[in-house]
């Protein structure tokens, strides 16, 4: 994400590889900087944003250069054949492309929960990696269930009768959904899920075959009677919940909300996944602890994420499960991929116990409340007719419109001012009487949210007035 101090290198930049040819080198960082009185920092970034938008390559050692920009001419070729081969696209991911492909450097990216760069552990990380780098087992085969070694950081992590045996390591929480739908249960299933909920258990589990059955929830989650009723009328034997800080509404569990779901899936003989994706990331005190904590039959299986609170690059997390389902999501590792890359492993083992990943975490949530709450108070004075409730933890707010808006008018109208947000229609499985957007607020430096509000409160006043 660009700043507006950043803007004059980029367009100096830009237009540089506008008129230059393939091939041309661009001014060297120490001549940008001197000639636009900016730090290091501020060239390295827009320079990052030009090369993401494929206008720029830079050689390390070398220099920057300028890219050709244009695909070299090809003969067509003809890929009717795969199209009568495979039939009607599932469209499979569609949907989910912000979480993975870096957004152009032009647009504040309120749509996506990663923190922005600044916010990483990427300094942490590049130095463990180093480190680790050098270690035989980090370029080793590795047990399908992950490295012993972060498998007891994360049992310790839970504490009580958890030992590493109980820990699988995925590369990622969105692997662990994708392989616990296909083990866990069979094509035609249905899975319950909360309404709404994280479009990337939407679309694995129907790559998986199976059918997501919505059911309601309110600020602490599932209602426990329609859930009763869900898993009555249509057979579930799987249900997916978020306990805390739920994507994308943000609500938390209370304490008899969780006993009444853990006495359901008894009852009913069920799988709870707990997609515990912002473990880290409690802004306003404690959250509770994991639902699997209290469950001693096995019923609940535990995803923990990384990825928000690290980095998205650190594709590795953990799922705590016990018994059978256990053993067939190791097996189950082994055909996708035999294991987790060992060198993520390995740096995720020296990090994740350390002081300096804590001091990490003090700091990332400092900078999160901040422009939560920054976010927050710039929407009541530009956009004072959206209904937020400040979340007490996690990426993003979960905003309410006004009657009568359409989410995605509104969407591309924040579009059409540089502002990305995500449309609440994507995480519903049904209708809702009211529109809604989820804003991340870690995406975008501080001055840049302020600006976003401002575009987003326009983009409302455009719609409005018609
Ligand atoms: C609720 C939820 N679960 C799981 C994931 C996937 O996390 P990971 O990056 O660890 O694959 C995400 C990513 O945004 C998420 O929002």
């Amino acid at each position: 994400m660009l700043t507006s101090d950043d803007n004059s290198v980029a367009t100096f930049l830009r237009a540089a590889c506008a008129a230059g040819r393939p091939g041309d080198r661009l001014p060297s960082v120490r001549q940008l900087q001197q000639r636009f009185h900016v730090s290091p920092i501020t060239v390295q970034r827009v320079v990052r944003a030009l090369v993401m938008e494929g206008k720029a390559v830079a050689r390390p050692g070398d220099g920057t250069f300028v890219t050709s920009g244009v695909a070299s001419p090809t003969r067509p070729v003809d890929h009717s054949w795969q199209t009568v081969l495979l039939g009607r696209s599932p469209e499979v991911g569609r949907g989910l492309e912000h979480l993975a492909i870096p957004r152009a450097a032009s647009t504040l990216g309120l749509d996506t929960g990663f923190p922005d760069p600044m916010l990483q552990a990427q300094h942490l990380l590049a130095t463990a990696a180093a480190r680790c780098a050098r270690r035989s087992e980090a370029w080793d085969r590795c047990p399908p269930q992950g490295l012993v070694e972060l498998r007891t950081v994360f049992a310790a992590e839970l504490g009580g009768p958890f030992s590493p045996a109980d820990v699988l390591i995925t590369p990622g929480a969105q692997a662990a959904l994708d392989s616990i739908f296909r083990v866990l249960a069979r094509p035609g299933d249905p899975v319950v899920m909360e309404d709404p909920c994280y479009p990337g258990a939407i679309v694995a589990s129907t790559l998986a075959g199976l059918v997501p059955i919505p059911v309601p929830t309110d600020e602490h989650g599932v209602l426990p009677d329609a859930l009763g009723d869900v898993l009555a009328r249509s057979g579930a034997r799987m249900m997916v919940v978020q306990p805390r800080h739920s994507n994308p509404t943000g609500s938390i569990m209370t304490s008899e909300r969780r006993v009444s779901i853990l006495a359901i899936a008894r009852e009913f003989g069920c799988f709870i996944i707990e997609d515990d994706w912002v473990r880290d990331l409690d802004l306003d005190g404690p959250s509770g602890p994991p639902l699997i904590i209290d469950d001693q039959h096995g019923h609940v299986i535990t995803i923990r994420s990384l990825s928000k609170a690290a980095a998205p690059g650190l594709r590795v997390a953990a799922v705590i499960a016990r018994g059978p389902a256990l053993a067939r999501l190791v097996s189950a590792r082994l055909a996708a991929d035999f294991f987790t890359a060992p060198l993520l492993q390995t740096i995720a083992a020296e990090i994740l116990p350390s002081a300096v990943w804590q001091r990490h975490l003090v700091v990332l949530r400092s900078a999160l409340r901040e422009r939560r709450d920054l976010l927050v108070t710039e929407l009541a004075a530009h956009a004072p007719q959206l209904r937020c409730t400040p979340p007490r933890g996690g990426v993003a707010i979960w905003v309410q419109l006004p009657a009568g808006i359409d989410e995605a008018a509104l969407a591309s109208a924040c579009a059409d001012r540089g502002v990305g947000v995500s449309v609440g229609n994507t995480y519903r499985l049904t209708e809702s009487p009211h529109g809604y957007l989820r804003l991340a607020f870690g995406t975008s430096e501080a001055s840049s949210l302020s600006v976003a509000a401002e575009r987003i409160g326009s983009a409302l006043r455009s719609l409005l007035d018609q």
